[in-house]
């Protein structure tokens, strides 16, 4: 019981910090997605929101939850898997199917995919992205 409401806690900060570093400088109107990430620029995306938790360098951490490295990642190959996991989240990894558009999943899934020591050839496309969408399934997973 207490193990279980802590590990909750602690990923409740961990997934409130990018989401505060990328809010701060934000002026601009709200579109539902994350403000400094609406650039569909993959290396954007990333700094704002991946980093945080996969590390400038990809290679992952072990802290609150294990963070699974993106460098040199075989799952990666596969298009319906990662763009899954980042729609809807899988155990500690948020889901950001709600602050995301199909274009940033897109670019940044490319850009894991091909940065990192990864090179994945076949871009995954927004309209994959999209077409994984499940409509009425709520963007909440992650925990
Ligand atoms: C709050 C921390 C956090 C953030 C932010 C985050 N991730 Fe993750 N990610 C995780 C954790 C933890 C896992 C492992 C989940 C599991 O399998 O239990 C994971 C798993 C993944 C996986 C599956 C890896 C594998 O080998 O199965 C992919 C792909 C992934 N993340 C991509 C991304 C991308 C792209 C972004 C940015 C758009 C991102 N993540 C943002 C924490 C995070």
């Amino acid at each position: 019981m207490t193990m279980k409401f802590s590990k909750i806690l602690l990923g409740a900060v961990a997934l409130a910090l990018p989401f505060a570093a990328a809010m701060a400088d934000n002026a601009g109107p709200q579109t539902g997605t994350l403000p400094t990430a609406q650039s569909t620029s993959g290396a954007t995306v990333y700094a704002n929101l991946c980093q945080a938790c996969h590390m400038e360098d990809a290679r992952g951490a072990v802290g609150a939850a294990a963070i699974p490295p993106l460098a040199g990642n075989k799952h990666l190959a596969a298009h319906a898997y990662p763009i899954f996991v980042v729609l809807y989240g899988r155990g500690a990894m948020p889901a950001l199917g709600g602050i995301l558009s199909d274009d940033q999943i897109a670019g940044v899934l490319n850009y894991v995919r091909q940065n990192f020591g990864n090179h994945f050839a076949g871009p995954v496309s927004p309209t994959e992205v999209k077409a994984a969408r499940i409509p009425g399934k709520l963007y909440a997973g992650g925990f």
